[in-house]
C-alpha cells in the first residue's frame, strides 16, 4: 500500500544508515595488514596457490599506496573499509581478488582490524603517559623543597611541598599505565579465522596469522571472537580513568593560575587572551582537558550501552563500536599532550605558594603534635589547646609563630620556647618523613626511584 510512495526513500536511507566507511576508513592499514597475513596463510596451507597469493599481496600493496597518497574513497554502496579495499583490489588484479575472502568473513575481519587499531591506541596512550611522567618527575625534582599549602576541602590544611603534590600525579599516571597494559594483555589474541561465527571447514592455520599480526595466540571461541568488544571497553575504561586524572590536574592548574591564588603562570603556548579584556590570560587548554574528560567518559558509556543487550554472535549494532573509540583516542591524545606541555613549561610561583602556606595556620597540627611529643599531653587535649592559640592569633591577625611566649604560656603553661622551631613551615614539612610523606627527603627518594623506572638517569 505504501510501497510506491516509499520505494526510493528506504533504499537511500538504508545506504546511509548502513555505511560505516565514513569512519571505519581509518582502519585501512590494519585491514590491509590482516588481509596480507590471511592470504599468506591461505597459500601456506595450500588453500590458494602461491601465484594467486602473490598477485593478491601485490595488489594490496598497490591499494595501500593509493590510500597513503590519495586517501580512502568514500563510496557508501561499498559500505565499509573491507568491501572498499576488496573492490579496489578486484579492479586492479581482476577475479583472483575473489580468493582473498576464502575462509574468512567481515565479522572476524573487523574484529581483527579493530583489535589491531586499539592495540596501537593503547601503546600511544602509554607512550604519552610516560612523557607526562617524565615532565612530572623533572618538575618534582626541582621543587622537592618548595613549600605550598596542602588542602583538604580546598581549605589550607598542612604545608606540603610542590614536589610531593606533583608526584601524586606520577602515582596516578603509573596506575593508568598499568590499566592500559592490562587491557593490551587481554586484547592480544587474534580473532582472524573465526569466520562469520562458527569457524571454517578450510584447513587454516590460525597460529600463523596470529603470529604474523603480533598476537600472542589465536582466540579460543569463534562466537566470542566475532561478538565481544570488551577489548574496546577495556581501553575506554582505562582512557576514562586516565582522563579523570588529567582533568583533576588540569583543574589544579585552573585554580593555581587564578589571580587570588597566583601559584602558577601558564605557558603562553597553552593559554589564550580575551577579545574584550586585555588583561586576561585564560587557561583554556586546562579547561578543555577538564571538558574533554567528560566526553571520553561519554564514549565509554556509549559503547557499554550499545553492547548491553546483544545476543551472540555479531549484530550490526556493533558497527557503532568504532566512533566512540576513535573519538576517545583522539581526545585522549590531545589531553595528554596538553598536560605534558603544561607541566613541563609552567612557571611555578614558589614565593606566592610559600606565602600562602604561612597564612591559614597551616602549622597548627605541628603545635598540637609538639604538645603531644614534648609535654606528653593527649592529642585530643593538645588539639583543644592549639585551637585556643589559633583563635588568639586570628583575633590579633597574626601568624601562630608571631604569638609571644607570654601569650602562649597563658594558653598553656607547659609550652616553652622550643615550640617556635616546630611552627615554621620548613620544620612542618621536614617532620612529615613517614613513608610516602611530604618531607623533602622522602620526595627526593621517590623522585629518584621514578627516574630510574623511567630510565631518565644517564
Ligand atoms: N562494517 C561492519 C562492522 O563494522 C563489518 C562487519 C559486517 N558484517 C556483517 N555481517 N554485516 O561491523
Amino acid at each position: 500500500m505504501w510501497g510506491g510512495r516509499f520505494a526510493q526513500g528506504p533504499s537511500a536511507i538504508m545506504r546511509e544508515i548502513n555505511a560505516s566507511i565514513p569512519f571505519d576508513k581509518v582502519l585501512w592499514r590494519q585491514d590491509i595488514a590482516a588481509s596480507k597475513a590471511h592470504v599468506a596463510m591461505l597459500a601456506a596451507c595450500d588453500i590458494v596457490t602461491d601465484g594467486d597469493a602473490e598477485a593478491i599481496i601485490d595488489g594490496l600493496e598497490q591499494v595501500a599506496a593509493e590510500y597513503e597518497r590519495d586517501g580512502v574513497p568514500e563510496d557508501w554502496d561499498l559500505e565499509d573499509i573491507h568491501m572498499t579495499t576488496e573492490a579496489r583490489l578486484a579492479e586492479l588484479i581482476g577475479p583472483v581478488a575473489g580468493r582473498l575472502h576464502t575462509a574468512r568473513s567481515r565479522n572476524d575481519q573487523v574484529a581483527t582490524d579493530f583489535r589491531l587499531w586499539t592495540r596501537d591506541a593503547i601503546e600511544e596512550a602509554i607512550a604519552g603517559l610516560e612523557a607526562l611522567q617524565r615532565a612530572l618527575v623533572t618538575r618534582a625534582g626541582e621543587h622537592a623543597d618548595s613549600i605550598m599549602p596542602g588542602f583538604t576541602h580546598l581549605q589550607t590544611a598542612q604545608p606540603v611541598t610542590l614536589g610531593h603534590h606533583l608526584m601524586a600525579y606520577y602515582e596516578m599516571t603509573a596506575r593508568d599505565i598499568s590499566r592500559f597494559s592490562a587491557a593490551r594483555e587481554r586484547l592480544n589474541q587474534c580473532p582472524l579465522g573465526s569466520a562469520a561465527l562458527a569457524g571454517t571447514g578450510f584447513p587454516i592455520d590460525r597460529e600463523m596469522t596470529a603470529q604474523a599480526l603480533g598476537f600472542a595466540a589465536p582466540t579460543a571461541n569463534s562466537l566470542d571472537s566475532v561478538s565481544d568488544r570488551d577489548f574496546a571497553l577495556d581501553y575506554l575504561a582505562a582512557a576514562s580513568q586516565c582522563a579523570l586524572h588529567l582533568s583533576r590536574l588540569a583543574e589544579e592548574f585552573v585554580i593555581w593560575a587564578s589571580q587570588p591564588f597566583g601559584f602558577v603562570r601558564m605557558p603562553d603556548a597553552l593559554s589564550t587572551g580575551s577579545s574584550i579584556m586585555p588583561q586576561k590570560k585564560n587557561p583554556d587548554a586546562a579547561e578543555l582537558v577538564r571538558g574533554h574528560a567528560g566526553r571520553i567518559v561519554g564514549c565509554q558509556m556509549a559503547l557499554m550501552v550499545t553492547m548491553k543487550g546483544l545476543p551472540l554472535a555479531y549484530s550490526k549494532d556493533m558497527q557503532d563500536d568504532k566512533p566512540p573509540v576513535f573519538e576517545a583516542a583522539s581526545l585522549l591524545r590531545l589531553c595528554i599532550a596538553a598536560m605534558v606541555g603544561m607541566v613541563a613549561d609552567a612557571t611555578f610561583r614558589t614565593d606566592r605558594m610559600r606565602e600562602a602556606a604561612e597564612l591559614g595556620y597551616a602549622t597548627a597540627t605541628d603545635l598540637a603534635d609538639w604538645l603531644v611529643r614534648e609535654a606528653d599531653i593527649p592529642f585530643r587535649e593538645a588539639h583543644h589547646i592549639t585551637g585556643a592559640a589559633v583563635k588568639l592569633a586570628e583575633k590579633k591577625g597574626v601568624a601562630l609563630e608571631a604569638l609571644s611566649m607570654d601569650e602562649l604560656k597563658e594558653i598553656d603553661g607547659r609550652i616553652d620556647d622550643r615550640v617556635y622551631k616546630a611552627l615554621s613551615v620548613e620544620a612542618s614539612v621536614a617532620a612529615r618523613n613517614s613513608h610516602g610523606g611530604t618531607a623533602p627527603d622522602e620526595v627526593r627518594k621517590r623522585v629518584a626511584q621514578a627516574r630510574r623506572a623511567l630510565e631518565m638517569e644517564a
